[in-house]
């Protein structure tokens, strides 16, 4: 697995104490507030899991899937909800967590639908931010690292579905998915 890796951008260590600086932040932010804590899967479930634990307030989680990449590199521009969340959210404060921004495709359509549905407050946290390949504008509220423009996976992002279990981010050789 790690042959098919360029170079790690990010080390263990490093996304842990992200990890944490965010964790902190939003405990504070919503203190008193019982944030629903929203994982956009699969690509945020390993961030989700080590962010909510760095969270130290109450708060409840919930999970939501979209489908908007096939087994390629680019977007297809098609978002569609597949799983949508188990219990209502008017009234709630929202926090949607992703693994990666990067056309702004998912995150603008999910804000949109989300929106009409009687939030109190929907904020975004991205574990990772891809600004040069913005198509949409997306505000985001908490943020882990900006990346440069190529093919990242590891700690929970895939390319075809591979790599997600790896503990470090990194940038996969192009070759891999016949890239050159
Ligand atoms: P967007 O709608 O173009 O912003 O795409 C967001 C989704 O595309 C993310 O949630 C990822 O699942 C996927 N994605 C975008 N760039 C990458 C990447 O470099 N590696 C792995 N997945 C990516
Ligand atoms: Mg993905």
């Amino acid at each position: 697995m790690t042959r098919d890796i360029e170079k790690v951008l990010l080390s263990q260590e490093q996304i842990a104490e992200k990890v944490a600086e965010i964790g902190a932040q939003i405990s504070r932010d919503y203190a008193g507030k019982n944030p629903m804590i929203v994982s956009v899967l699969k690509g945020s479930f390993i961030f989700m899991a080590d962010l909510v634990r760095a969270v130290t307030i109450p708060c409840t989680v919930d999970f939501m899937s979209v489908s908007s990449y096939g087994s390629g590199t680019s977007s297809s521009g098609e978002v569609k909800i597949v799983k949508d969340f188990d219990g209502s959210i008017e009234g709630r404060h929202l926090i949607l967590v992703e693994d990666i921004l990067d056309s702004g495709r998912t995150l603008s359509y999910l804000m949109k639908t989300l929106k009409s549905r009687g939030a109190a407050s929907i904020a975004l946290c991205t574990f990772l931010d891809k600004p040069e390949r913005r198509v949409v504008p997306v505000e985001v509220n908490y943020k882990g690292f900006t990346v440069p423009d190529a093919f990242i996976v590891g700690y929970g992002l895939d390319y075809d579905q591979r790599y997600r279990n790896l503990p470090y981010v990194g940038v996969l050789k192009p070759s891999v998915y016949g890239g050159e």
